[in-house]
């Protein structure tokens, strides 16, 4: 059986590059080299892509901010720039050796050796803006090569947690109460703006940034005197703020979500955090934050918290993978969908792997279901037709 070459495109111009590349280390982990054949793609901090030397490594992930810096003096003889060529073709993805005077091979300055990477499949494992917001997927789109996870609407839906929200509450999905301001709004009348979430929600208010993860950006303010901060805040990141209703006290439940279009929800769970809600140094900077898979529930609410993971990927319209999260009300028991992440952390102990492997789906298994779905998908899409007037050739490419 001939082996697919499976991209794994890692890194990315985010506050998330160092998340990714633990992330990705475990995929290269965890490849079946008896039936993939993984290429490391590396997009740097400054949004380039290159062929890396060698995948990342657990270790090599942890020492990451200086990373780009080395690689950059390791090989700035002959850099391997991967370029995806926008349009459909045999070869959509290429790397471009650009190579120094005075280096084996090279007979004149700049001199560029080009070669198609001959890709089966493309596999991102980038978290935040430009990775996993529909920007990366709709170059793959152009390109007409399968890849892993949400296509460009489910990615740029499950990135903005404004517009998901009203897909969700669409499909009867509950929400917590929430208002969005513009940017603009806040910054023309700050008053008015403070008086009418004040009119409209209670405190304590949750105030974050449309667009954006890992609690980057993100406050939770108990009363009035600090909303005008946490407002100035959020509109740092992004040019639209989510204000809403803090779920108080509260459980945070996470299910994982598998599947096209007939996906399937992993056992959901729990994580309890050290500090006052989970913020990035509860994310990444103190280990005191404990899981429990799975989430002590009674059936009925497990049964609930599942079937809302599916029909909320279904809302977003997801393909391949999601993380749902919710908000539990430790003393009502009200349950609200919180988000949904499509490229949720992916490493062997992240909540998305621990969750599906105590489903009895191990991690090697799960890139393998992950990298089936991702060619069933661009398969069904290739019957779709593109034009409107028969086309008696049979091959699609009439417009007219
Ligand atoms: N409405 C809310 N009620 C209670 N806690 C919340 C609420 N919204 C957010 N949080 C807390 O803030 C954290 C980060 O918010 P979240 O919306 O999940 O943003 P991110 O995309 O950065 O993970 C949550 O994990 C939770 O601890
Ligand atoms: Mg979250």
């Amino acid at each position: 059986m001939k082996r697919l070459r499976v991209g794994v495109v890692y890194g990315g111009r985010s506050s998330e590059h160092e998340v990714s590349l633990a992330s990705a280390a475990a995929v290269f982990a965890h490849l079946d080299r008896e039936r993939y054949e993984p290429v490391a793609v590396k997009i740097g901090q400054d949004g380039r892509w290159t062929l890396a030397e060698r995948p990342p490594t657990i270790a090599s992930a942890a020492d990451t901010i200086l990373q780009p810096r080395l690689d950059q003096a390791r090989t700035n003889r002959s850099i391997r720039e991967v370029h995806v060529v926008a349009h459909p073709s045999d070869e959509t993805l290429l790397t471009i050796e650009r190579v120094e005077p005075g280096h084996a091979g090279a007979d004149h300055t700049g001199d560029a050796i080009v070669n198609g990477l001959g890709l089966d499949v493309m596999f991102p494992i980038v978290h935040g803006p430009y990775g996993e917001d529909g920007t990366l997927q709709g170059l793959l789109e152009l390109a007409n090569i399968p890849y892993v996870g949400a296509g460009v609407l489910a990615a740029a839906v499950g990135m903005d947690k404004a517009v998901m929200k009203e897909l969700f509450a669409a499909r009867g999905l509950p929400v917590v109460k929430h208002q969005v301001i513009l940017r603009q709004t806040w910054r023309a009348d700050r008053s008015a703006t403070i008086d009418r979430l004040e009119q409209q929600l209670r405190f304590p208010m949750f105030v974050k940034p449309a667009n954006l993860g890992s609690s980057v950006g993100i406050s939770r303010v108990a009363e009035p005197c600090g909303l005008a901060d946490a407002l100035d805040l959020a509109a740092q990141f992004d040019r639209k703020i989510v204000v809403e209703e803090a779920v108080t006290p509260c459980r945070e439940i996470e299910c994982g979500v598998l599947g096209n279009d007939a996906p399937e929800a992993s056992v959901p769970g729990e994580i309890v955090t050290s500090r006052e809600f989970y913020d990035y140094e509860a994310k990444y900077l103190d280990d005191r934050s404990v899981t429990t898979i799975p989430a002590s529930l009674d059936p009925d609410q497990t049964d609930t918290i599942r079937r809302m993971a599916v029909a909320a990927f279904q809302a977003i319209d997801g393909a391949g993978m999601a993380r749902v999260d919710f908000l539990l009300g430790r003393d009502d028991g009200r349950l609200f969908l919180n988000e949904i992440n499509t490229h949720p952390g992916f490493t062997t102990i992240s909540m998305f792997a621990k969750m599906w492997s105590a489903s009895g789906v191990a991690y090697g298994e799960m890139l393998d279901r992950l990298i089936a779905l991702a060619i069933e998908r661009h398969t069904d899409k290739q019957e779709t037709r593109t034009s409107v007037t028969r086309d008696p050739t049979g091959t699609g490419t009439s417009d007219r």
